[in-house]
Formats: structure tokens, sequence, C-alpha cells
């Protein structure tokens, strides 16, 4: 009898902190997520200023490639239980995850048939590939995964 109450007590103990440290967790992946998120912006941004300078479209595969060096990595960045905290993302991730991991596979491969248009040196092929992936492949995935943003 005094055995199973400690027991009790432990297993009450145990799951708080335990608790406790999966809130923790969470916090955290948000935190990397909406960073890698941010890091993809950036790389973005110097797309749209290297296009708009008609600069070396070297320098626009590259930034593809790095978008996608940043994909590869999203799904993991969504785990369930990630959901509660300081977060913009919206429950249907976890509820549609094959659709969610289908925007992530769609925006790869915008980002890769950019890579291939800068490669292939042609500005209007790059800049209309561009356009693609922001809209389709980012603006795709956020309008029905995130928040909207006020
Ligand atoms: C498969 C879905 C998906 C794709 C693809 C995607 N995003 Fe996101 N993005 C999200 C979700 C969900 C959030 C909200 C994350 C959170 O708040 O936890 C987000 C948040 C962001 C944020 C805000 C980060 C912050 O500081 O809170 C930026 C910036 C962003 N995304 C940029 C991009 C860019 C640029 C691309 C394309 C190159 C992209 N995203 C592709 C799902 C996606």
């Amino acid at each position: 009898m005094r055995l199973s109450r400690y027991a009790v007590i432990f297993a009450v103990v145990a799951g708080s902190t335990l608790s406790a440290g999966s809130i923790l967790a969470a916090d955290g992946v948000i935190a990397k997520r909406q960073a890698d998120m941010k890091a993809m912006g950036k790389e973005m941004s110097g797309i749209k200023d290297t296009l708009a300078a008609k600069g070396d479209l070297a320098k626009v595969q590259a930034h593809a490639e790095t978008i996608r060096k940043i994909m590869v990595e999203v799904p993991a960045l969504f785990p369930a239980g990630s959901d509660a905290g300081p977060t913009d993302a919206l429950p249907a991730i976890w509820t549609d995850q094959a659709g969610f991991d289908s925007a992530v596979k769609r925006a790869d491969g915008l980002a890769d048939a950019l890579a291939t248009a800068a490669g292939s040196g042609e500005t209007a092929a790059a800049t209309a590939a561009f356009a693609a992936l922001g809209k389709n492949g980012c603006g795709g995935c956020h309008q029905t995964y995130r928040k909207p943003q006020g």
C-alpha cells in the first residue's frame, strides 16, 4: 500500500516534469523554425535584389540552393506538440500532414526550378521562376498552414 502511494506521487511528479520539459522543447523548435524561415526570407531578398539589379545569376542560383538546403529541414521542424506556444503555425499542419509535406515538396521543386533557370543564364526565366517560388512555394504553404499576417 505504502509503496504504491509513493509510486503514484512519483508518477505525478515525473509527469509534471516531463510536460514542463516538452513545453521548453516546443519553444526551442518554434524559435528554430522561425529563424530558418527568416533565413529563407533573407535568401529571397537577395534574389530579388540581384534580379532587380540585373546582377550575377550565379548568385541567384546559390541563393536558391541555400533555400533548398533549409527546405529539407522544414518537415522535422514541425513535430507533433509544437502547435502550442509563440507560433503562427496553424493546426492544419498536424491534421493534414500529407498536405503539409506536399507543400514542402512543391516549394523545393520550385526552388530547384529557379536554380536551374538561373544556371541557364536566362534572366527572364529566372525572374519567372522566382515569382513562382514566392507565390506558389512560400506563399502557397503560408496561405494554408500559417496564421494570416496582419
Ligand atoms: C510547407 C510550408 C511552408 C513553406 C514551403 C514555407 N513556409 Fe514560411 N512559414 C511556414 C509556417 C507554418 C510559418 C509559421 C512558423 C511559426 O510561427 O512557428 C512560417 C513562417 C515564415 C516566416 C516568419 C518567421 C518568423 O519570424 O516568425 C517567414 C519570414 C517565412 N515563413 C518565409 C518563408 C519563405 C521565404 C519561404 C519560401 C522560400 C517559406 N517561408 C516557405 C510554412 C512554410
